[in-house]
This record gives structure tokens, C-alpha cells and sequence, in this order.
């Protein structure tokens, strides 16, 4: 290629894009991120405050950075940090798990961490087991067609939510009606203060309570183990109790829904599961990277350096795309086809490095009972509408159908 050629195609690589980039299917990413990929792991986007940031698509460098926390910090007060829309940057104003740095950061996590094991978790899976039959029960005592995102994909992760915190039930309607607000992509910046103003409140208030009335719960432990003892303050305990919520809501429910739907849209694929239920832990996987809830995470860089053969300057943003690294053919073949058989176990779907998900256990046992048991009971589950009716939630980081009407 002549000079002249090559600086062109330069150009045009370097040429920001806007972003986000509107789907075509809408059960994949844009394609414009193969293309992107196919050129080269970095391209350069510009973002609704017509601020420019680099978008890392390619695999090996989506981890490279990920795992590279000293360079690229989670804290939203670093110059650069990139933001999605007007109710994402209004998130700022809480500093939760996700959004800290070390040496906070492993403080905080590390308060929890023992909480949130495989051992811990399973242990738990006879209550998520209950919660999952109850909701299919009372779904089956309904009259079709029912909203499948109100009736178990809410239910299922608000139940168990509440169940490992130490909250009642009662409770879930005040946290959904809050989150809703807050990871509405259209939410004004007032309405995003005030629903994080009222899970702080609700926050602050438990770990009082669990102070003077301690029970048997992740909550009292959480206050016992590091608040009485001086190592947190009251208010950083309810930071941590609050990002165990909103980490582990939405997500599931989504996950739930946009799951099912994918196991309505291949049959095929669905029937040699039902046939061989074993395979329904690997399906689980596939069906994490295949979808890829959280398509994107934000980092600030803070010191010059080089991914991908790319200069990142301090103070540049960064955003890291989940949803493209995991459909990246160097690492899953045919990686935009839904293979349930495949081994998928190295998606990215939650993460990497030191904000890895924390709740990857709560989210993967949840998934593992709802899908088979819903399935299972509902042999002719299918949607109630055509799929081109449904809307889909695609310019935040977190992927999601609003509502998911099915009939059996
Ligand atoms: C399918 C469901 C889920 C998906 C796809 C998911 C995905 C993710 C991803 C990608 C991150 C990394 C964020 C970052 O690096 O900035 C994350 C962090 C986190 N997740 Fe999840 N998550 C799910 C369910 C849950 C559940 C059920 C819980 C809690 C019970 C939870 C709690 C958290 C917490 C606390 C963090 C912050 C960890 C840290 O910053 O150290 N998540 N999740």
C-alpha cells in the first residue's frame, strides 16, 4: 500500500464514530464492531457530550485492560472517564464497588468477599430452588399470555436478593421502582439523584438497624465483622450493601428474559437440551457470552501507554466493549452463532481483573434453575407477540428487552 493509501485508511480508522451504534439483529451487536474488529482492536468513538473515546474491541486487548487497573481506573472523578447519556453521568454520584479504585476498593470488596463464594452461594441454592417453584407455580395458575420480565425475571433475582441480604420481600417493590428510574437511559438527572437518594437512606437505615438488633444475616456480618470493628465506616457498609443490590437486579432479570427468548428463537437447540439435561451449565455459558448483558465497561486511562499497537494517552476514556470481545472469532468459532454445545467458559460477560463479578455465582445458579424448570413445565412456551414487536433497551451499557409477553 502507497503512503497516501495508508494514511487514508488511517484516517478513516481514526475517524471517531458515534456511539452507541443502533443494533440490526437485535439479539446481536451492532455489526459495525466486526467490522472494527476485522481492522484493527481500537477505534475511536465520539459520545452524546461530543466527548471522543477510545472503544477496545478486540479480545486479548478488552482483558489487557480490564486487568490493568493501576492505568485504567474505575473512579468516575478521573479526567476522561467517559459516560453513556445524561442519567449515566447523574450516576457518578454515588461511588459504589464498581466505580472505586484500590486501595478502597479491595477494602470494600474484601468486606463481602467470603459472602459471595461458590461454597457460600451453593449453599443457598435449597431457598433459590423454593423461590424458582414458587414463582413457575404461581405463573402456571395465570392466564396466558403474561409479561414473563414482571412474573419470574424480576421475581426471581428481587426474591433472592432480598433473601440474602436479610430484607423482606415487601421491600422489592421500592428497589425495582428505584432501579428502574435509575438505569432508565431516559431518566433526567434530578429523578436519577433522587432514586439513589432513597436506596442510601433505605441503606444507611439497615445498617443502624443491624447495629442495636443484629440477626443471621449477610447485612449483621457485614456490620459485626467490619463496622464494629473499626475497619468501615457506617456509611461505606451501606455503599457495599447497596451495590450488592443494584449488581444483582437487573442483571438477572434481564438475563432471565433475554435468555429465554433466545432459547425460543432455536428450537433446535432447546429440544437436544430437554433431551439431555446435563448440558444445561454449558448452555448456560453460551447463553452469558452469546447475549452479554453489560456490553460495555467505562475506564479512565491515567498514564500513557499502548494497547493494541494503539497510543492511549492519560486523561483519554476508555470504553471496554464486553459484547464485542466476546464475539471475537480469534477466540470462539462462528462466535456470532449460538452454539449451546460449545465450551464458553472464557466469555467476558462478567468481566475481568479486579472488578470481576462478584455475584457471578448468585447469577449463574439462578440461571441454572429458572431456564430448565421454566422449560420443563411450559413444554410449548412460546412468545405471545411477533418478535419484531418487541422493544429493546440498547443505548445503556446494560442490554435489555422491556417487556417479554409469552403464551404456552
Ligand atoms: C447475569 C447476571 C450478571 C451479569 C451479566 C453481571 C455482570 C457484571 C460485570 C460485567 C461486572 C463488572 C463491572 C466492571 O468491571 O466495571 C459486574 C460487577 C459486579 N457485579 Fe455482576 N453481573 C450479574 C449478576 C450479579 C449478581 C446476581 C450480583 C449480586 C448478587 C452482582 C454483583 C456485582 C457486584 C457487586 C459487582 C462489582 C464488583 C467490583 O467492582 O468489584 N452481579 N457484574
Amino acid at each position: 500500500m502507497t503512503d497516501i493509501a495508508d494514511a487514508a485508511v488511517r484516517a478513516e480508522a481514526e475517524a471517531a464514530a458515534p456511539y452507541p451504534i443502533p443494533r440490526e439483529s437485535k439479539l446481536d451487536p451492532p455489526p459495525a464492531l466486526g467490522r472494527w474488529r476485522a481492522r484493527r482492536p481500537l477505534h475511536r468513538i465520539k459520545l452524546w457530550d461530543g466527548r471522543e473515546a477510545w472503544a477496545i474491541v478486540g479480545y486479548e486487548e478488552v482483558r489487557e485492560v480490564l486487568k490493568n487497573h493501576e492505568t485504567f481506573v474505575s473512579s468516575p472523578l478521573a479526567p476522561g472517564y467517559p459516560t453513556l447519556g445524561e442519567a449515566d453521568a447523574a450516576t457518578k454520584k454515588s461511588l459504589l464497588l464498581t466505580m472505586i479504585d484500590p486501595p478502597l476498593h479491595t477494602q470494600h470488596r474484601g468486606a463481602v468477599l467470603r459472602e459471595f463464594t461458590v461454597k457460600a452461594i451453593e449453599s443457598l441454592r435449597p431457598d433459590a430452588e423454593a423461590i424458582v417453584d414458587d414463582l413457575i407455580d404461581a405463573m402456571a395458575a395465570m392466564d396466558p399470555p403474561v409479561d414473563l420480565i414482571k412474573v419470574l425475571g424480576a421475581a426471581v433475582p428481587a426474591r433472592f436478593t432480598c433473601r440474602l441480604l436479610g430484607v423482606p420481600y415487601s421491600d422489592a417493590e421500592f428497589f425495582q421502582e428505584r432501579l428502574t428510574v435509575r438505569f432508565s437511559p431516559n431518566s433526567p438527572a434530578a429523578s436519577v439523584y433522587g432514586a439513589e437518594d432513597g436506596l442510601r437512606s433505605y441503606f444507611a437505615e439497615l445498617v443502624e438497624d443491624r447495629l442495636t438488633e443484629p440477626r443471621d444475616d449477610l447485612s449483621s456480618r457485614l456490620v459485626s465483622d467490619h463496622v464494629r470493628t473499626g475497619q468501615i465506616s457506617p456509611e461505606e457498609a451501606a455503599t457495599i450493601l447497596h451495590v450488592l443490590l443494584i449488581g444483582g437486579f437487573d442483571t438477572t432479570k434481564q438475563m432471565i428474559a433475554l435468555g429465554t427468548l433466545t432459547l425460543m428463537e432455536h428450537p433446535d437447540q432447546l429440544a437436544r437440551l430437554k433431551a439431555d439435561p446435563s448440558g444445561w451449565r454449558n448452555a448456560v455459558e453460551e447463553l452469558l457470552r452469546y447475549i452479554t448483558l453489560i456490553q460495555s465497561e467505562r475506564r479512565a486511562c491515567t498514564a500513557d501507554t499502548v494497547v493494541g499497537g494503539q497510543q492511549i494517552r492519560a486523561g483519554e476514556g476508555v470504553l471496554v466493549l464486553l459484547n464485542s470481545a466476546n464475539r471475537d472469532a480469534s477466540v470462539f468459532d462462528s462466535a456470532d452463532s449460538l452454539d449451546l454445545e460449545r465450551n464458553a467458559v472464557r466469555h467476558l460477560a462478567f468481566g475481568s481483573g479486579i472488578h470481576q463479578c462478584l455475584g457471578q455465582a448468585v447469577a449463574r445458579m439462578l440461571l441454572q434453575l429458572t431456564y430448565p424448570r421454566l422449560f420443563d413445565r411450559f413444554e410449548r412456551l412460546r412468545l405471545a407477540v411477533p418478535f419484531d414487536a418487541l422493544s429493546f433497551r440498547e443505548s445503556s451499557s446494560l442490554f435489555g428487552v422491556d417487556e417479554l409477553p409469552v403464551e404456552w
